[in-house]
């Protein structure tokens, strides 16, 4: 996502720190400690402006999530969003500016209900394949961090990213369902909360692909 830089962004987010998971170690012995309550965790990954997260969260209740995105300056939009709609959600949203790469270094094993990625990043130069979200190393990382019964959850509007999507999660054992290359047309439109990408590519008439995920049997611990 390209954004100009923000003015004051630092002091911006620093407004909407009660949102903010500063220290994403803390996680590591305790992922639920940002919430007020514990309850199933989901994260999603490139949250970008927030929208998802903000209404998942609200249509949600007995989850708690996490939104994470790597670029801080798409980050203040997304705290203020949520800021700005708090007093109509229960407080079960938080926000952690970061790279997805690391989350095995700050998640522990095993405690994530559900991942969203939305509208990643496609990559589409072939060199450039090991940095998709679903590139067969992030879905190993994913498996090591969903819960049993956990699962991913994906949409895009890119079909070359799906497809290969699809390759990945085969080629590793991961169980596809729900899947539909036309999602706003299909039976799993109803209760869809719409991306800031997601609105922009559909309302140009791109149709939305999606597919959950299951990761292969996980081995005894
Ligand atoms: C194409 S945008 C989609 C934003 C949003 N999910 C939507 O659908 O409107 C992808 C977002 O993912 C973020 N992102 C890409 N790679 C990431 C990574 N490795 N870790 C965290 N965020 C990432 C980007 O900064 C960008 O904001």
């Amino acid at each position: 996502m390209r954004m100009r830089k923000k003015k004051h962004g630092s002091e911006r987010i620093a407004a909407c720190s009660h949102l903010l998971i500063a220290d994403p170690t803390v996680l590591r012995d305790d992922p639920q400690s940002p919430f007020p309550a514990a309850r199933p965790l989901c994260l999603e990954i490139g949250c970008g402006k927030g929208g998802f997260a903000i209404g998942t969260a609200a249509a949600e209740p007995e989850y708690n999530l996490i939104a994470l995105e790597r670029i801080s300056d798409v980050m203040v939009t997304a705290l203020e969003s949520a800021v700005a709609a708090a007093d109509s959600r229960p407080d079960n949203l938080r926000f952690l500016i970061g790279n997805a790469q690391n989350l095995g270094e700050w998640l522990p094993p095993h405690c994530l209900e559900r991942i969203y990625l939305n509208f990643s990043d496609p990559w589409p130069k072939k060199g450039y394949a090991k940095r998709r979200l679903t590139y067969r190393g992030f879905l190993e990382l994913y498996a090591t961090l969903l819960a049993p019964g956990g699962e991913i959850r994906f949409k895009t509007d890119n079909v070359g990213l799906f497809d290969f999507t699809l390759e990945e999660a085969e080629a590793t054992g991961w169980t596809l369902s729900r899947l539909t290359r036309d999602l706003h047309a299909s039976e799993w439109a109803e209760g869809n909360i719409m991306t800031e990408y997601e609105r922009n590519f559909s309302s140009q008439g791109v149709p939305i692909n999606a597919v959950t995920l299951t990761p292969p049997a996980q081995k005894e611990d």
